[in-house]
């Protein structure tokens, strides 16, 4: 039996597919960009032919490099961007529409809807989410509003709804499979996550035809396989998984407490609650974490909308460095950041603040403020974001008896920073840990289809596997620490008019 497993990652900006050995290892990896859309302000599109296309070249590519064939592949894992809409026709496989990405605002108008129609409580109890145009439900009310002719050919039973998870396998096993798992599921605000189904009363609510609605299995579960002509022969497809909860998995967070923070463009903080819901006070979402069996499991999350975009500001905007790389050289020269506090507030604040009408801000300026003190703010603004996140996700949990956060597991982009990794341990008061395998969301999707084909055995050999390439331990005094923190609340309470 063969030992490779490759995933495919279908991101909002590109397409990998990555080959990985059975001790998590990368073997090779491949990528290609994917087209953006932007119909008009706000509005944010892929071409769903592109996310295949794009897709089946990098999973072909991989296995070039890799110097093996499909059939030393055990089988396939998915992880893909989250919530972005497909529909499309069941017996030509045409899509009705471009796909909408989880981006777009245009569904407002529907959710603004929903809300006067009281529903905000009703579906948080169900979804655990806020009602908001980046959830699939009523990107899809859209498709079938506007669409000319989609909601007669929807009733008709002509149309199928999906994720790109759903799409993906629907390509790749050439229309014979519908099927989605439950943490894509869980972001469309129309599945009901404590019983792992597809809700009738919200189905209804949205105007939504069930028959749209591919059959939802848990993460690591037999998902067909693929289509013989695609990749020389036929793989099963074993995992599929959102890409923020699949960089959960990946991260080996399998048990309440545990945390994980993706430093991107923007970050996005998850923490599993085991099987327990927990609601939030605080402003986050509660979602399905991937699941192995049946029985449902959770994580809180928050998203910080402006991360690393912070550094490209510094680049493209201020023109303070020119290339993103020099940013932690230029915020070295100075020891702190002279008492300046940048909030990036550039398109509002998200959780735990949630003030849209938000701007930027900067504050503390003096006479010897420079531009690598704005620069240290700048990076150390993506740390009290996420710290602000995390500390209202301990709130929520240790208020409904759960267990507090011990350590943050980090991956993304702007985690190899160094200054920024020590300072976000330096304000949590907590080790901030990084892995020896960054590509934690592939790898989240390789282990879920490792272990539905008996490659490894249980969640416990995969924790084994999962290494610390550094930790970052506090230095800072609590009480230096908690003043810091007041510091950049004073700046966010700065950032809208009186
Ligand atoms: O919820 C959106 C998220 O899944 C997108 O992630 O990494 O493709 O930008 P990414």
């Amino acid at each position: 039996m063969t030992s490779y497993l490759l995933a495919l990652d279908q991101g909002t900006s590109s397409s990998r597919s990555i080959v990985f050995d059975a001790k998590g290892q990368i073997v090779a990896l491949a990528q290609h960009e994917l087209p953006q859309i932007y119909p008009r302000p706000g509005w944010v599109e892929h071409s769903p032919a592109q996310i295949w296309n794009t897709q089946l070249a990098t999973a072909q590519e991989a296995l070039k490099k890799a110097g093996i064939n499909a059939s030393q592949i055990r089988s396939i894992g998915i992880t893909n961007q989250r919530e972005t809409t497909v529909l499309w026709n069941r017996k030509t496989g045409a899509p009705v529409h471009n796909a909408i990405v989880w981006q777009d605002r245009r569904a407002e108008p529907i959710c603004a809807e929903l809300r006067e129609r009281g529903l905000a409580e009703t579906i948080q109890t169900k979804t655990g989410l806020l009602i908001d145009a980046y959830f699939s439900g009523t990107k899809l009310q859209w498709l079938l509003d506007n669409v000319p002719g989609a909601r007669a050919q929807a009733e008709r039973g002509e149309l199928a709804f999906g994720t790109v998870d759903s799409w993906l396998i629907w390509q790749l096993t050439q229309g014979r499979r519908h099927l989605t798992d439950v943490s894509n599921a869980s972001r469309t605000m129309l599945f009901n996550v404590h019983t792992n189904t597809w809700d009738d009363e919200l189905l209804a609510a949205l105007n939504i035809p069930r028959s749209l609605m591919p059959e939802v299995l848990p993460s690591s579960a037999d998902f067909g396989a693929t289509a013989e002509a695609l990749l020389g022969s036929s793989i099963a497809i074993g995992g599929v998984a959102g890409d923020q909860q699949s960089a959960l998995f990946g991260q080996a967070c399998f048990s309440a407490g545990m945390a994980k923070n993706t430093y991107g463009t923007g970050c996005f903080l998850l923490m599993h609650t085991g099987h327990h819901f927990q609601a939030s006070h605080n402003g986050l979402l509660t979602t399905s974490a991937a699941q192995t069996h049946t029985r449902a499991e959770f994580a809180m999350e928050g998203s910080v909308f402006v991360g690393g975009a912070v550094v490209q500001w510094l680049r493209d905007g201020l023109r303070a460095i020119e290339n993103s790389g020099e940013v932690q050289s230029l915020a070295e020269n100075v020891p702190d950041s002279g008492g300046v506090m940048l909030v990036p507030a550039f398109t509002g604040l998200g959780a735990p603040y949630w003030k849209p009408d938000a701007r930027g801000t900067i504050t503390g300026l003096t006479r010897g403020t420079t531009i690598a003190h704005i620069a240290r703010a700048a990076l150390e603004s993506i740390a009290y974001q996420s710290a602000a996140l995390l500390q209202a996700m301990s709130r929520d949990a240790v208020a409904a008896g759960g267990a507090p956060v011990t350590e943050l597991r980090v991956d993304g982009g702007a985690s190899v920073n160094n200054l920024l990794m020590q300072f976000q341990a330096d304000l949590l008061g907590i080790p901030v840990v990084r892995p020896a395998c960054v590509e934690t969301t592939a790898l989240g999707a390789a282990y879920l289809a490792g272990l539905s084909s008996g490659l490894y055995q249980s969640t416990k050999e995969l924790s084994a596997l999962w290494k610390a390439e550094r930790r970052f331990m506090p230095t800072m005094q609590r009480g230096r620490a908690a003043e810091l923190m007041q510091q950049w609340e004073h700046a966010v309470r700065q950032t809208t008019a009186a």
